[in-house]
């Protein structure tokens, strides 16, 4: 086990992730776990994470310091490797912020170096390491940073000031590895059909002969709950799907079809349209939303079960990245995915086995649960649905354009062989009307926000290159067949700093 403790950076998960792909087991604690605590997990290595804070600050996270004297290996990434030298007497010190690529000079004969060539490191940090704590190696450095990496090959402590676990870092993977491996000394013999025995296993130890009830969207991580859940506990699973109105084109009848009848699930399709139309009328604010359409989905379930007979748990495809963009303790809030908005006075205990999963895992184990490969792999589709791909006001008219120009899209990325490629594409509805010429007529008309982008979990992504002949056929084909659309925008920001989604 690889113990990550979170001191409320971003891209923590990311951390998380790293290690995982390792094939080594690894969990995320808060900064607040005592040493007992993290001492009785035994951790074979442990991974300070960055966060927002300066050491110096007043109330900022800190640590026990008779953590460095457990004899288990340590490193320290941006606020982490500043509290180690901080802790252990070094010193920090403010600078400008540097947000951005940097090239490091690094000590190769480092064990957490071995074997690395690239030399592109990712930065995002104000202060910095300004005098290595005594017993330490300076093992990198940049143009920026005098100390951007430091080490204690006896103690095994290890401080970088960029970001490892971000793409950008060209060799992050590399360092993450050898961190396991040549510092920690582990294995590598956790598996995803390892998670899936397991968790079959404690669902089925939790739920005994109580009831389940699954929110079932027809999306990768809710599919794969189901499957799990029903492999625990068979036919006390219902799943209901809500057909919100927010659903795009044949979305509801193909979730039917394939859960419904081709797999052997107890389903219920609740067609909810007009219930959630009529509560996002007037409301144009994206978190207002994203909170009305999660609360809404909950009452209907709630109504469901009440038909149903007692329903002990609502089982959710929640997944890592849901559970850390919506705010942790230690991490800010970016936005509320639909799936953690909800309201306190709910009636069901909460089943979310996949919370700890990032996407590729969750598919990793629909694979291994004989979930047939193009349901493993379609793209993400967001809870609130196209109710945050129409931006502001949701109506009808609004939904029915979106619906189209996505379907448009969607047909042209198949016809072209790039499904594959680009991680998620979707058509949006900014709001925006502005003039056009059709047929020698004054137009005044929407314009439709094109996103695709290439990522592998999410937390960031980069804008899909999609080859100009078919954002022309793509352009023209909306324009032409989506009446009240005369204008297309392709959306070319990457997130950071700009999110998949439009709200
Ligand atoms: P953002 O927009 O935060 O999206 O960059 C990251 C990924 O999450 C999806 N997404 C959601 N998924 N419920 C979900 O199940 C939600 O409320 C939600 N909001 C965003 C988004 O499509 C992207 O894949």
């Amino acid at each position: 086990l690889i113990l990550v403790v979170d001191f409320g950076g971003q891209y923590n998960q990311l951390i998380a992730r790293r290690v995982r792909e390792n094939n080594v087991y690894c969990e995320i604690v808060p900064y607040t776990k005592s040493l007992e605590e993290i001492k009785a997990k035994n951790p074979k290595g442990i991974i300070f994470t960055g966060g927002p804070n300066s050491v110096y600050g007043e109330n900022t996270p800190q640590i026990d310091e008779a953590i460095f004297e457990l004899g288990v290996p340590i490193l320290g990434i941006c606020y982490g490797a500043q509290l180690m030298s901080h802790k252990l007497g070094g010193k920090v010190s403010s600078a400008d912020r540097e947000y951005g690529k940097a090239d490091i000079e690094l000590n190769t004969n480092s064990p957490l170096f071995e074997g690395i060539t690239e030399t592109q490191c990712w930065m995002s940090h104000t202060d910095y390491i300004e005098v290595a704590p005594t017993g330490f190696d300076i093992i990198g450095k940049t143009n920026k940073c005098p100390v951007a990496a430091i080490g204690n090959d006896e103690k095994k402590l290890y401080g970088v000031q960029f970001h490892p676990e971000v793409e950008h870092t060209l060799f992050g993977k590399q360092l993450i590895t050898n961190f396991i491996f040549n510092v920690c000394n582990l294995k590598g013999d956790w598996s995803m059909s390892s998670f899936a025995e397991e968790k079959i296993k404690e669902i089925k130890e939790l739920v005994g002969d109580k009831k389940v009830l699954l929110a079932l969207s027809g999306g990768v991580d809710s599919s794969v709950v189901a499957m799990l859940v029903h492999k625990a506990i068979g036919k006390n699973l219902t799943c209901v799907f809500v057909d919100h109105g927010l659903l795009r084109k044949d979305e509801g009848d193909q979730v039917e079809e394939i859960f419904g009848k081709q797999f052997d699930l107890n389903l219920i399709r609740v067609n909810a349209k007009e219930r959630f139309l009529g509560k996002l009328k007037g409301v144009s604010d994206p978190e207002q939303k994203r909170k009305i359409i999660g609360e809404e989905f909950v009452r209907v379930f709630e109504e469901e079960s009440e038909k149903l007979g007692k329903m002990d748990f609502l089982a959710q495809g929640t997944i890592y990245p849901d559970v850390v963009e919506s705010g942790t303790d230690t991490s800010a809030k970016i936005k509320t995915h639909h799936n953690t908005a909800l309201p306190e006075d709910m009636a069901f205990e909460l089943l979310e086995p996949l919370r700890e999963l990032f996407k590729d895992e969750v598919r990793a184990v629909g694979e291994e649960l004989g979930i047939p490969h193009h349901l493993v792999w379609r793209q993400p589709f967001p809870g609130p649905g196209l109710g945050i791909r129409v931006l502001g006001e949701v109506t009808e008219d609004k939904l029915h354009i979106v619906r189209e120009a996505d379907a448009i899209l969607r047909e042209e990325i198949a016809l072209n062989g790039l499904e594959g490629s680009i991680w998620q594409y979707f058509a949006c509805l900014p709001g925006i009307k502005s003039v056009g010429v059709m047929g020698d007529e004054r137009t005044y008309a929407h314009a439709v926000g094109i996103r695709a982008v290439t990522s592998s979990d999410a937390m960031t992504s980069e804008w899909s290159r999609i080859p100009y002949e078919v954002l022309d056929t793509i352009s023209r084909r909306i324009v032409n067949e989506v009446e009240g659309v005369n204008r297309i925008l392709y959306d070319i920001t990457s997130k950071p700093p700009s999110t998949i989604e439009w709200e």
